[in-house]
C-alpha cells in the first residue's frame, strides 16, 4: 500500500472550508496538511492492507498503541479492520518517550506500561508518527527481544523521512505509512504541541514562534 506523499507543505495547505478552525487556531496554525476526509480514506487504505495481510489467520490482531499520539490514530484504525470484516481487534496501550534523542543516536528511549502476554505473538505497533525513527525502533526491539514476540510490524499515520537519523534509514521498516509529510511541526489527530490540539480532526502545520494555547 502506497502512502501519500505530501510534498510542498505550506502550497499542500489550506485554511478554507475546514469546520473548526476559529479564529484563534488560525493565530496558532498555519494551515490545514490533511483534512479529515482525507485522513479517513487513508485509515481505511491501511486498513484493507493489514486485514489482506492478516489473511484467514484466526487469532485476534494484537494492537501496541503508543500513547498519547497514537490513540486516535489507533481506535479509528480498530474501527475500520471491524467494518472491513477483519480479525477481532485487541488494544493495548503503551507509552514511549524518548529522551535527549532527537538528533543524536545515542538518544534513550523510555517505555512504560503492561501488555498482556505477547510471547510467540504477532503485533502491530500503531504509532502517530516517526520523526528521527528512535522511538520506534527501540520499541521493536523490546517488542521483539524483551518480550519475545514472534513478529512485530508497525503503521505509522505519517512519517518524515528527511527527519531520519541515517543509521536507522535503511533499517527501520515502516510496513504500512499513511502519509508522507514534509519537515513540519505538524498536530492534530492525537500529535500535541504542549498537549494542545490533540483534539483536532485535521493535521495541521504550526505557525513558527505561535503564542501558546
Ligand atoms: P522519533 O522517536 O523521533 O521518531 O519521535 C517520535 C515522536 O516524537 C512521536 O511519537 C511524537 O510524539 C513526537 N513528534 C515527532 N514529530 C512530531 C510533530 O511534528 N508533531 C508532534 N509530535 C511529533
Ligand atoms: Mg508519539
Amino acid at each position: 500500500m502506497k502512502p501519500v506523499v505530501i510534498r510542498s507543505g505550506v502550497s499542500a495547505c489550506s485554511a478554507a472550508g475546514v469546520p473548526g478552525l476559529s479564529a484563534g487556531l488560525r493565530k496558532q496554525l498555519e494551515c490545514v496538511l490533511i483534512p479529515p476526509a482525507a485522513i479517513q480514506g487513508q485509515i481505511r487504505r491501511l486498513a484493507r492492507a493489514i486485514v489482506r495481510d492478516h489473511g484467514r489467520r484466526k487469532e485476534p490482531l494484537q494492537m501496541v498503541v503508543v500513547l498519547k499520539g497514537g490513540a486516535f490514530f489507533g481506535v479509528h484504525l480498530a474501527q475500520e479492520i471491524f467494518r472491513q470484516s477483519g480479525p477481532a481487534v485487541r488494544l493495548n496501550f503503551i507509552h514511549a518517550s524518548s529522551y535527549g534523542g532527537a538528533t543524536a543516536s545515542s538518544g534513550s528511549v523510555h517505555i512504560e506500561g503492561r501488555l498482556p502476554a505477547v510471547k510467540g505473538g504477532r503485533l502491530l505497533i500503531v504509532e502517530d508518527i516517526v520523526d528521527t525513527g528512535l522511538t520506534l525502533w527501540r520499541l521493536k526491539q523490546h517488542l521483539l527481544k524483551k518480550r519475545n514476540a514472534a513478529s512485530v510490524r508497525i503503521c505509522a499515520l505519517l512519517s518524515k523521512p528527511d527527519r531520519r537519523l541515517p543509521w536507522l534509514a535503511r533499517k527501520l521498516e515502516i510496513d504500512y505509512t499513511g502519509f508522507v509529510i514534509p519537515d513540519l511541526f505538524v498536530v492534530g489527530f492525537g500529535l500535541d504541541c504542549a498537549e494542545s490540539f490533540r483534539e483536532l480532526p485535521f493535521i495541521a502545520a504550526v505557525k513558527a514562534g505561535a503564542p501558546p494555547a
